[in-house]
């Protein structure tokens, strides 16, 4: 893979934002969901790559664009994977709260998991913590060993969480520990994100959340040198049925970084659409509008924070509300 497609993949991403953007606070989900998938889609068709949707927004009968299975790009080489999600946090845009995002991950075809739309048990750290975490280990092992990495006491540590009943118990057992959290009402891809790249930032994202999203933050991860386990959870037996139907025999498997995202070729993007942990979300004006992006290469662990300015007028796709 070229490396100027890294530079491409955060004008897909720039596009998802500046739609979503506008629904800020408004409570109309769909709406902003869908404004950003068209923007994302419509951007994708110039992008010099031959890419199949992996992770995106469901299956055909579930979603018009981006579904998994579609193909995307101008149809040049390379081939690739691409794992897609428009407007990651559609709640927490809804009710303007902060760290929703736009995101793109590409990887040599092959090279994804291609993870069923259930649920996933996962952990991520930065690359201080990388080589330290064992999902299948205690918590307080766990614990203990990322504040060795980080050169943190296990109370200096702040874990990331979901606030849902079915981490409770993770929850219960990070307070009996004594390290810190932050409880998420949605969200958990870019605090995962934030463990890469900012010291300060979150040691750890944990607990139970989405499959896809799970995808997505180990591609980040990979490009910032850190690390993700994971295991598929279904949920209820419509979820088991999904991962069978995806080919997934071993439910139980834990999933290591190598299982979600293989090799070295991987490039991913990030753009805000709300103010968050390591970006600042769209800011409009009249017919301009400001992004903030982040884009990353697995091979060289370059990470670029893009500061853009777009005039609406004159953009090749249309955005809601724009003349
Ligand atoms: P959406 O953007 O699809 O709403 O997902 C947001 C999210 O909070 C993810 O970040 C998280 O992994 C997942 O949903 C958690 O799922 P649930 O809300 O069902 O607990």
């Amino acid at each position: 893979m070229e490396r100027e497609l890294a530079l491409e993949l955060v004008r897909v991403t720039e596009a998802a934002a500046l739609a979503a953007g506008r629904w800020m606070g408004r409570g109309e989900k769909e709406a902003a969901d869908g404004a950003a998938v068209a923007a994302m889609r419509s951007v994708f068709d110039t992008v010099a790559m031959d890419g199949t949707v992996v992770i995106g927004e469901g299956e055909l009968d579930e979603a018009p664009m981006l579904y998994i299975g579609e193909r995307v790009g101008s149809g040049h080489p390379p081939r690739v994977d691409v794992a897609v999600d428009p407007l990651e946090g559609t709640n927490i845009l809804a009710k303007g709260l902060p760290n929703a995002i736009a995101t793109v991950a590409v990887a040599e075809e092959g090279c994804l998991l291609h993870a069923p739309d259930t649920y996933m048990e996962k952990i991520a750290v930065g690359r201080w913590a990388k080589g330290r975490i064992d999902l299948a280990a205690p918590v307080a092992d766990n614990l203990t060993a990322v504040a060795r990495g980080t050169g943190k006491d296990v109370r200096d540590l702040v874990v990331v969480v979901l606030d849902r009943p079915r981490n409770f118990e993770l929850i219960a057992a990070i307070k009996a520990a004594g390290a810190r959290l932050r409880l998420i009402s949605d969200g958990d891809v870019a605090p995962a994100i934030a463990t890469g790249i900012r010291e300060e930032g979150p040691d750890i994202v944990w607990g139970i959340g989405g499959a896809p999203e799970g995808v997505l933050a180990a591609a980040a991860l990979k490009c910032l040198g850190g690390e993700m386990q994971a295991r598929l959870k279904p949920m209820s037996p419509g979820e088991l049925e999904r991962c069978h139907r995806m080919g997934v025999t071993d439910v139980d498997r834990l999933l290591t970084m190598e299982d979600l995202v293989r090799g070295e070729e991987v490039m991913c993007a990030v753009t805000g659409i709300t103010d968050g942990d390591l970006l600042k979300g769209v800011r409009y004006r009249g017919s301009e509008a400001r992004t903030s992006s982040l884009v990353m290469r697995a091979r060289t662990r370059t990470i670029r924070f893009i500061e853009a300015i777009h005039d609406l007028a004159h953009k090749p796709f249309r955005l809601p509300g724009e003349a």
